[in-house]
């Protein structure tokens, strides 16, 4: 069976015990849920994994999402649709130029978010893996929605109770001056209504749902709302409520997108970071669920 080493005291563990290359028995697949369900980012190191694996074992979790990036017209993917290209490279293996559409759009993965928040249908969990790495900088922060909440005075809480935020990635790329979309994917990717606070189904705690993608709550006037919501970043991303990951060759880290944020950090452009993301699907909108 599993084990579980705690990385933080709030959350995020460091699971050993399995060989994510698989097969897993259903009972592993279950153990690992339950160690999300307490954790909301596990930590697994040393899995040497090939996209195949990789989507095999998301897969057993839940619905893959599929990249947007294929509604970018005249866009050569590099990798299978259902495993997001979270590199700097292209689709020969080149370190992009540094002004390249494609690295100016990554940029935007530095903003803190949670995946998927745009689109109606979310990320229930992202796993990310690391198939090369600069040699400092490029590591990936979280956030920890769910304590955040916890430590909101109680007037706020009563005053989020119910709101809806409305996301959308044209709206955060463009708060770092990034404009550059086509007409097909504004049209393909409008605002979309999600809860505030949510509650998490596997622990059953109140958490924020929030992200550099939220523009506007429904009902506030939009200078209100976007103030409100960046003092609701700014709360949750406190270093206390934070975990910084130092990735290693092979890591697999696995979170749960319904309760943390997270952002990359600065690297050398010159270097290469290739790291490969599957997503899985929630299973309803934020609106939908209870
Ligand atoms: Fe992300």
């Amino acid at each position: 069976m599993i084990t579980t080493k705690q990385l933080h005291p709030l959350f995020v563990g460091e699971v050993s015990g399995v060989d994510l290359r698989g097969p897993l028995d259903p009972a592993m697949v279950e153990a690992i849920v339950h160690a999300s369900d307490r954790y909301a980012v596990l930590v697994f190191r040393d899995q040497d994994l090939t996209d195949e694996q990789q989507v095999a074992f998301s897969t057993r979790l839940g619905p893959l999402e599929t990249t947007i990036r294929k509604l970018r017209p005249g866009h050569e993917l590099r990798l299978d649709q259902h495993v997001s290209d979270i590199s700097n490279l292209d689709h020969q293996g080149n370190v992009l130029e540094r002004e390249d559409r494609r690295r100016m759009y990554s940029l935007g993965d530095r903003l803190w978010h949670t995946d998927s928040s745009f689109k109606a249908l979310p990320a229930k969990y992202s796993l990310l893996s690391a198939r090369a790495i600069p040699s400092s900088g490029g590591q990936t922060q979280f956030a920890d929605l769910r304590a955040a909440y916890d430590a909101l005075p109680d007037a706020m809480k009563a005053q989020l109770e119910g709101l809806v935020a409305e996301h959308s990635i044209i709206y955060s790329r463009s708060t770092i001056g990034f404009t550059d979309f086509a007409d097909e994917e504004r049209a393909g990717l409008p605002p979309v209504p999600q809860k505030l606070v949510r509650t998490h189904p596997g622990s059953r705690r109140k958490t924020l749902y929030l992200a550099s993608h939220a523009m506007a709550i429904r009902g506030m006037p939009v200078p209100e709302a976007r103030l409100l919501l960046r003092d609701l970043l700014e709360h949750a991303t406190q270093p206390e409520f934070v975990y910084t990951h130092t990735w290693r060759l092979g890591d697999l880290v696995m979170w749960d997108d319904r309760c943390t944020m997270h952002r990359a950090r600065d690297f050398d452009p010159a270097e290469r970071r290739d790291m490969h993301r599957t997503t899985v699907s929630d299973v309803a909108s934020t609106l939908e669920q209870s």
